[in-house]
């Protein structure tokens, strides 16, 4: 079988569907060959991430992703939704196939994208070396 049961489940049945009115922080991110685009916001507290919502217009794996990933910091200090990759997300979904790797890394960044806006909005001081963009998918984005 081509996607494990983790990955049906969050497709068929993903978490934290939606958008949000009142955001702290927005990340928006897309990838320019399939053209597939996720949404991810923010509700934070006290550095700790409240609330997730995540709206993705992409492929079943994408959406399982945000899924995932949505899960993996909710609740969670920001300090800790930095240091999610998108490999940790792979994982915990039991694997995706390898030409679908790239759809995790949309997760990753949209999250990160998210942090940056809200560290943006309030002024806030952050290292802006995390925030690189390490992953280029132009090469592998093909469907
Ligand atoms: Fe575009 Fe999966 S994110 S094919």
């Amino acid at each position: 079988m081509l996607y494990s049961e983790k990955v049906m489940d969050h497709f068929t049945n993903p978490r934290n569907v939606g958008t949000m009115e009142d955001a702290d922080g927005i990340g928006e991110v897309g990838n320019a060959k399939c053209g597939d685009i996720m949404k991810i916001f923010l509700k934070i507290k006290n550095d700790i991430i409240i609330d997730v919502k995540f709206s993705t217009f992409g492929c079943g794996s994408a959406i399982a992703s945000s899924s995932m990933a949505t899960e993996m910091i909710k609740g969670k200090p920001l300090s800790q939704a930095l240091e999610l990759t998108n490999k940790a997300v792979v994982e915990a979904l039991d694997g995706l196939p390898a030409h679908k790797l790239h759809c995790s890394v949309l997760a990753e960044e949209a999250v990160k994208a998210a942090v940056k806006d809200y560290y943006d909005r309030n002024g806030i001081a952050y290292d802006h070396g995390k925030f690189v963009q390490t992953h280029d998918c132009g090469h592998c984005g093909e469907d």
